[in-house]
């Protein structure tokens, strides 16, 4: 992992830790790009442009925060959750911490730090569209937050895939499974979360509200949410039609609705064609759908991008947003990507 070495490498060399700026919650221009499925890879065929270690997507200032996509499992061998980084890191490829089905992916510790150090906020996000998860009830629900808290975040367990580093919060991709609990594990893991500042965020999709995760939205305080505007029929795609898009209900909800007043909404978008069976839309029409949300509505947080291996794939189609989002000036952006469309079991599944 020489990029990632170098990377903190460079970092020390050039105080970049001191120099970036934090992630800031408050602000309406952040970029939150999932990482971890090698979405690109998986609807392109093995090999194009593998997923690359997260490090790789921090060299520079354009992502903001990064879930790490997925928590597949949350009670697995051991009672230990199972997570899938996709050719990153997985529990076929990669060997597993004694007596659970949890990959041993420590030697990522080093460019997660170096993410943290360039000023981005890494949370690991729980679910995804195949995941095996959801609670029996609220005492399976308590158990689990005490788990994540152990196994990502400030806590000291011996089940730690990322080994001491430290994340800084989690993620909610729910997509199938029970939908009772969840209030509770959020409650709990808010408890939790003291010693440094750590955030709660979900990714709903965009009919509202949200199947899996409404009344948890409406219980308990999010930081923001990453609402999936693709896939279905109020995405993006849908901006200039009346019956489809629906930011307004987001908006209404996050300022009368959610226990945190303050709760940012993001624009979730797919990063290139092969990216989302429904809702791409070329870097250029994305743009004036981000400006004009930012101008209109205060609850605007910035967008998502789904994932990270589709925006580089992409010309840096994560670029082109980050510009829109702070008003440089937008670069001329052909969305030339090779859509070669294959459907595979990854495709539009872990979206
Ligand atoms: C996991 O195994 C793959 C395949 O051998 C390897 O390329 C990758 O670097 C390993 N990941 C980690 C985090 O060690
Ligand atoms: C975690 O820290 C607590 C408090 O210091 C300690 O009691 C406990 O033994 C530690 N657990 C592990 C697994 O290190
Ligand atoms: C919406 O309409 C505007 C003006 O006609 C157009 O430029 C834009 O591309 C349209 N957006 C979508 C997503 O179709
Ligand atoms: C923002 O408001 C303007 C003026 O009312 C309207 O034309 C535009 O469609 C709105 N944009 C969004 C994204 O709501």
């Amino acid at each position: 992992m020489v990029f990632a070495q170098a990377l903190a490498a460079g970092a020390t060399l050039l105080g970049l830790s001191a120099q970036a700026s934090a992630f800031d919650i408050t602000k309406n221009s952040n970029l939150a790009v999932y990482w971890g499925q090698n979405s690109y890879g998986a609807a392109n065929g093995a090999g194009a442009n593998n997923q690359q270690p997260i490090g790789f997507y921090c060299q520079d200032d354009t992502i903001d925060t990064i879930p790490i996509a997925f928590v597949t499992q949350f009670f697995g061998t051991g009672g230990a959750p199972v997570m899938n980084l996709a050719n990153t890191c997985n529990n076929v490829d990669n060997k597993t911490i004694t007596g659970t089905d949890m990959p041993d992916c420590s030697s990522l510790a080093s460019d997660i730090k170096a993410c943290q150090a360039a000023g981005k906020a890494v949370t690991i996000s729980l679910g995804g569209a195949t995941g095996s998860i959801g609670f029996t009830g609220d005492d399976q629900a308590t158990q689990f937050a005490q788990t994540v808290w152990d196994t990502y975040l400030g806590g000291n367990g011996t089940v730690r895939p990322f080994g001491d580093a430290v994340l800084d919060g989690i993620d909610l991709d729910i997509e199938g499974g029970a939908t009772t609990g969840y209030t509770t594990f959020v409650t709990a893991l808010r408890k939790l979360m003291t010693g440094k500042t750590y955030y709660i965020t979900a990714a709903p999709q965009c009919p509202f509200p949200d199947a899996y995760l409404g009344t948890t939205l409406d219980a308990v305080g999010f930081d923001a949410v990453y609402v999936q505007f693709y896939n279905n029929y109020c995405g993006v795609q849908n901006f200039n039609n009346t019956n489809g898009w629906d930011f307004d209900s987001w908006d209404n909800w996050a300022k009368n609705t959610s226990p945190n007043k303050d709760v940012k909404v993001y624009i979730g978008a797919p990063a290139a064609q092969s990216a989302a069976s429904q809702g791409y839309v070329d870097s250029a029409t994305l743009a004036g759908i981000l400006q004009s949300t930012q101008k209109n509505y205060t609850s605007f947080g910035g967008a998502m991008l789904w994932d990270a291996s589709q925006a580089y794939a992409n010309n840096r189609y994560d670029k082109a947003v980050k510009a829109a989002l702070t008003g440089a000036a937008a670069p001329a952006a052909p969305s030339s990507s090779k859509p070669k469309r294959e459907l595979n079991r990854f495709f539009g599944r872990w979206d």
